[in-house]
C-alpha cells in the first residue's frame, strides 16, 4: 500500500496500519522542514484525541494539549459562553496544534524506521484503470517505481491524486467566499481562557491559542489583501476593534509568524476510484470557522484504515466498498456546520443590512436558545465517527 501526502491524513494512516503489522511506503513531496513547520488549525475533537491516543500518538498531546468545554460568541460588544460541555453530555475539545500532531507522527513514524520518503518529485500515479496502480517519482535524484496494490491519496487539494479519476466519474461541488484569514501566532499569554469567536461590522476575528504563552489569532480580510499591507500594528488595531467587549483587554505581543489563508469549501465524491481512496484535503475542504479540517482528516483515514484491516484479515472488501458513503455523511455535515459558522460570523462585502439583521438575529438566537446553542456545541465538539443505524446513507447521528 502507498500513501501519497504527509499531512495528518498520511501520517496517521501509516501509523494505524503498522500498529496492525500492514506496511506501507509513505510519499511526500514536501521537505521535513516544511511539513513540520506549517502552522494550520488547533482543534481537536474528541473523537480526534480517542484515534491518536488509540495510534500511540497521544503522549505529548495529553501533556500539553489544553481542555475546551465552551466557546465565546462576540457581539454588539458583548460576550456570550457556550457551555459545550454542558451541552453535549460532558464533550470536549482539546487545542493542539496540527503542526504538534504532524511532530508527533513523523517522530513515530522515524521511530519504528518504516518508509518516508520526503522531497518526492515528479510523482505521478497510472495504471488505475488496469488496477495496476503504479507511483512514478524521483527521490534522491533517483527515477523510482513502485507497484501497489492500493493507494492512499492523502496529498491535499492541490494534490496529483484526485486528478487521476476521470472527470465523468468524479462530482465536484465547492464554494469559494468573498473573504479571507489573516493570521498571526503571538509571543503572549492568551488574553481569553477559551476560544472567542467574534463577529463585527469591521469583519469577524478570532482568539485562539496554542499554550499558556502562545495566541492564535485571526482576523477577516479581503482575498486580494496582501501581507505586506498589513504591518503588526494595523493587525493588532483591528483585533482590538474586532474583539472589543465590557471589561475586557486584548494583550499584544511579539509575532512570530503571519499568513493569509482562502476560505473555500468543496466535496469530491466518491472518495473511492478502483484501488484510488483519497483521504482528507484531497478529498474535500472547509473553511476553517468550524476547526473541522483536520477532524474529518482524521475521520476518513480511520474509517480506511478499518476497512483495510478487514480486507487484510477476513477478505472481506464491504469496507472498501463502502469507505465513500461512509465518510460522505459526516463530511457533508462538517461541510454544512462550516459554512453555517461562516456565513453566520463574517461580514460579506457584497451583503445589505438585511443580511446583517439576519446574521445578528442568528447569533441571539443562538446566545439565547438551549436549542440552538446545543445545535452549535454537538458538531463542535464533533458526532460520532459514523452514523448509527443500519443504513449509512440515511441513519440517524443520535447515539
Ligand atoms: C486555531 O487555533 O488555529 C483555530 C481555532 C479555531 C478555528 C480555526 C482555527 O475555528
Amino acid at each position: 500500500m502507498a500513501i501519497v501526502g504527509a499531512g495528518p491524513a498520511g501520517l496517521l494512516l501509516g501509523q494505524l496500519l503498522a500498529r496492525e503489522g500492514i506496511d506501507t511506503v509513505i510519499l511526500e513531496a514536501r521537505s521535513r522542514e516544511h511539513v513540520e513547520g506549517r502552522i494550520r488549525a488547533g482543534v481537536l475533537e474528541q473523537g480526534t484525541i480517542d484515534v491518536l491516543r488509540e495510534a500511540g500518538v497521544g503522549e505529548r498531546m495529553d501533556r500539553e494539549g489544553l481542555v475546551h468545554g465552551g466557546i465565546y460568541l462576540c457581539f454588539d460588544g458583548a460576550r456570550h459562553h457556550i457551555p459545550m460541555s454542558e451541552l453535549t453530555g460532558g464533550r470536549a475539545v482539546m487545542i493542539y496544534g496540527q503542526t504538534e500532531v504532524v511532530k508527533d507522527l513523523v517522530a513515530a513514524r522515524l521511530a519504528m524506521d518504516a518508509p518516508l520518503r520526503f522531497e518526492c518529485a515528479e510523482v505521478s500515479l497510472d495504471g488505475l484503470n488496469r488496477d495496476e496502480p503504479v507511483l512514478r517519482y524521483t527521490y534522491q535524484g533517483e527515477p523510482h517505481e513502485l507497484t501497489c496494490d492500493l493507494v492512499a491519496g492523502c496529498d491535499g487539494f492541490h494534490g496529483v491524486c484526485r486528478t487521476c479519476i476521470p472527470d465523468d466519474v468524479l462530482g465536484v461541488w465547492q464554494r469559494d467566499y468573498p473573504f479571507a484569514w489573516l493570521g498571526i501566532l503571538a509571543q503572549v499569554a492568551p488574553s481569553t481562557d477559551e476560544l472567542i469567536y467574534a463577529h463585527s461590522e469591521r469583519g469577524f476575528a478570532l482568539h485562539s491559542m496554542r499554550s499558556p504563552t502562545i495566541s492564535r489569532l485571526y482576523i477577516q480580510v479581503g482575498t486580494e489583501e496582501k501581507i505586506g499591507d498589513w504591518p503588526d500594528e494595523r493587525i493588532w488595531d483591528e483585533l482590538h476593534a474586532r474583539l472589543a467587549s465590557e471589561d475586557w483587554e486584548l494583550t499584544e505581543g511579539p509575532v512570530l509568524e503571519k499568513s493569509i489563508t482562502p476560505m473555500r469549501s468543496f466535496v469530491a465524491e466518491p472518495m473511492r476510484f478502483r484501488s484510488l481512496l483519497l483521504a482528507g484535503d484531497a478529498a474535500h475542504i472547509v473553511p476553517p470557522t468550524g476547526a473541522k479540517g483536520l477532524n474529518l482528516a482524521v475521520a476518513d483515514v480511520t474509517v480506511l484504515a478499518r476497512a483495510l484491516v478487514d480486507r487484510l484479515q477476513s477478505g472481506s472488501e464491504t469496507g472498501l466498498r463502502e469507505y465513500s458513503d461512509r465518510c460522505l455523511g459526516r463530511v457533508w455535515r462538517a461541510q454544512h456546520f462550516s459554512w453555517w459558522m461562516t456565513t453566520m460570523l463574517h461580514t460579506d462585502p457584497d451583503g445589505d443590512a438585511y443580511g446583517l439583521a439576519l446574521q445578528r438575529s442568528q447569533l441571539e438566537y443562538v446566545a439565547s436558545s438551549r436549542a440552538a446553542a446545543t445545535s452549535l456545541a454537538e458538531n463542535y465538539v464533533g458526532l460520532p465517527l459514523e452514523r448509527t443505524g443500519a443504513s449509512h446513507a440515511g441513519g440517524p447521528w443520535l447515539s
